[in-house]
């Protein structure tokens, strides 16, 4: 598992090349951590990477969104009003589950025992700081579950952040 901080810069860069193998790969990815940590701005770049040239906004109303992307369409969705894993079948999560290629979805810890077995984790956290700039970075932790291709690194797009392994 790797864990780095990022700046924004630094997020969306990776997240372009996240989303870049993640439609090569068709990888579904499971994004966690609070409101406000940047579980929309990496699936934005992650669509830009994927070649998704529309703007791809928050779908926490809606919760899915179907992007067409430069291999096939993107899906993203937002558990975040999910009161129990059993409404997801209403919303279409056998298509997204069964979908061949790249998926983002936010608030994935509500899908409990619905996640798929082969699936990216990346976790994204407010990293703690001494005020200021600090506010703006954002520790990401991210593994690969099942049999799926490695996750691209953060490491390389840390700015000189601090990086560890664990
Ligand atoms: N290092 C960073 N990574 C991601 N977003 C950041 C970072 N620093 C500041 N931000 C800002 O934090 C906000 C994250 O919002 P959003 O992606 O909607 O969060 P979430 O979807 O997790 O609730 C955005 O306004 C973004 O510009
Ligand atoms: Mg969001």
């Amino acid at each position: 598992m790797r864990s780095t901080v990022l700046d924004e810069a630094g997020l969306v860069r990776w997240g372009r090349e996240v989303g870049a193998v993640a439609s090569r790969e068709g990888i579904f990815v499971a994004l966690t951590g609070p409101l406000g940590a940047g579980k929309t701005r990496l699936t934005q770049a992650a669509c830009a990477g994927a070649g998704v040239g529309e703007a791809v906004t928050s779908p926490t109303y809606t919760l899915v969104h179907w992007y067409s992307g430069s291999r096939g369409p993107v899906g993203h969705a937002d558990l975040y009003r999910l009161r129990d894993p059993s409404e997801l079948l209403a919303l279409g999560w056998e298509e997204l589950e069964a979908h061949p290629g790249a998926v983002f979805v936010e608030w994935a810890e509500r899908a409990g025992d619905e996640l798929p077995m082969d699936r990216w984790e990346v976790r994204l956290e407010f990293a703690d700081g001494a005020g200021g700039a600090a506010d703006a970075l954002r520790r990401v932790t991210a593994r690969g579950l099942g049999r799926v291709a490695p996750v691209p690194d953060p490491g390389p797009y840390a700015d000189g952040a601090e990086t560890s392994a664990c």
